[in-house]
């Protein structure tokens, strides 16, 4: 059977490559199927800028209604210039900087994700000199599991995000003084490619506590925000292209005690993004040791950087020559560092020197953590609506 891409082999072989090429019309429908069932509970979306913060891909996002997740002052911004409406902006980051408080401020975003008592009395400062009150979601550390690689852990309190349970009641004391800040609501993120729904039912449950300990305090909370993490399927990006958002945002429903009037927030970014994107490479060089066949590409960890950072996996797929035998092959990139390998022992159809590669659901965490390391040049990134 034809892939997709497969399909797209006579436009790539015009390209040069590597290149990440993104499917927009199945950006489209994940978009529309996340649409429809947050939509079902009233749920609020905050696209994850980090993700993928490309313009298309962001104008596309931007279109459906949903607000933006930012952890930069520049993607604040950049959020702002694509059309995203400040109200629906949140800025979270354990290490804000003076000017990133004061851009956000300036543009009266809707909350500010706080981790510490200091970073309050900043913005509390900062607020107070713009004569106004700063929104600000307290972000928690739920000391919950998220059951995922540990580099990309987040809510352990051996974790450097977040305000312990601990430090709550001097932070609740403290926050009495700062008059410039409006406590909005609490926030939480404990990961990201979470694919075991029962660690955010263990969330829900560990929010409701916290709800619990501020109602004993009479502090009315109108938002909580659940973060993100939504994991997708690398294995079979074809059969699954569209994670199931159905069953994520029923967890939430089921387990999350909401107060009247309360709004319910979220900060997708792998699951939105992930799998309508693929880098493209060629085979520069086929190299044959005794024991091991490397099939050397184009591409590297500059261009995608998951696979040496934290043992990815990421689908490769043979684009062209697809009939031959199958042999064994390390796909690895030409940087010159052995970690640069996008697979060992690989099973692939017999390849040659100009062999088209795809390496797939790298919609997202894949162009925006690229480097020009070895002084390699950025790459460029095609959309499918130009490549007809
Ligand atoms: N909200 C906060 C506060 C976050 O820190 C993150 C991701 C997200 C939302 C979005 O999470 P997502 O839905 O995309 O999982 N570079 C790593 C992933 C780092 C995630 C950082 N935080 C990777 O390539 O796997």
């Amino acid at each position: 059977m034809t892939s997709f891409l497969e399909s797209k082999i006579q436009q790539f072989r015009h390209i040069t490559t590597p290149f990440y090429y993104y499917d927009m019309a199945l950006l489209s429908n994940t978009l529309q199927r996340l649409k429809y069932e947050s939509d079902k509970y009233n749920f609020t979306i905050h696209y994850a800028l980090k993700a993928n913060a490309n313009s298309e891909i962001l104008q596309l996002i931007q279109r459906y209604g949903f607000g933006a997740d930012c952890v930069s002052g520049n993607e604040v911004s950049k959020a702002l210039d694509t059309g995203f409406e400040a109200d629906k902006i949140v800025f979270a980051g354990v290490g804000k900087s003076d000017a990133e408080i004061n851009t956000a401020l300036k543009n009266k975003i809707h909350a500010f994700n706080c981790e510490s008592i200091q970073e309050l009395e900043v913005i509390n400062e900062f607020a107070a000199n713009m004569l106004m009150k700063a929104p600000v979601a307290l972000r928690l550390n739920p000391n919950v599991s998220a059951n995922t690689h540990k580099y990309i852990t987040t809510g352990l309190e051996e974790n450097k995000f977040g305000i312990n349970q601990w430090e709550l009641e001097t932070i609740v004391e403290r926050l009495k003084q700062l008059k410039n800040i409006e406590l909005i609501g609490l926030h939480f993120h404990i990961g990201s490619q979470i694919t075991d729904l029962s660690a955010y039912k263990s969330l829900c449950l560990k929010i409701n506590e916290f709800q619990a300990w501020f109602l004993q305090r009479h502090i009315a909370l109108p938002h909580l925000n659940v973060g993100g993490g939504l994991g997708i399927d690398y294995h079979q990006p074809d059969q699954n292209a569209i994670v199931d958002f159905g069953a994520y945002f029923k967890v939430f429903h089921d387990f999350l005690e909401v107060l009247p009037g309360q709004t319910i927030h979220f900060e997708l970014g792998r699951s939105v993004v992930a799998n309508c994107g693929s880098l493209i490479s060629k085979v520069l060089y086929i190299k044959n040791g005794i024991n091991t066949n490397f099939m050397i590409l184009d591409a590297g960890m500059t261009e995608l950087i998951r696979p040496a950072l934290y043992q990815a996996y990421h689908k490769i797929e043979k684009l062209t020559n697809t009939e031959e035998k199958s042999k064994r092959y390390d796909v690895v990139g030409p940087i010159c560092e052995s970690s640069d390998c996008f697979g060992k022992a690989l099973y692939l159809p017999t390849s040659y020197r100009g062999d088209l590669i795809a390496i797939r659901s790298t919609g997202a965490y894949g162009e925006v953590m690229s480097s020009n390391y070895n002084l390699r040049e950025k790459v460029k990134a095609y959309y499918s609506h130009e490549l007809l």
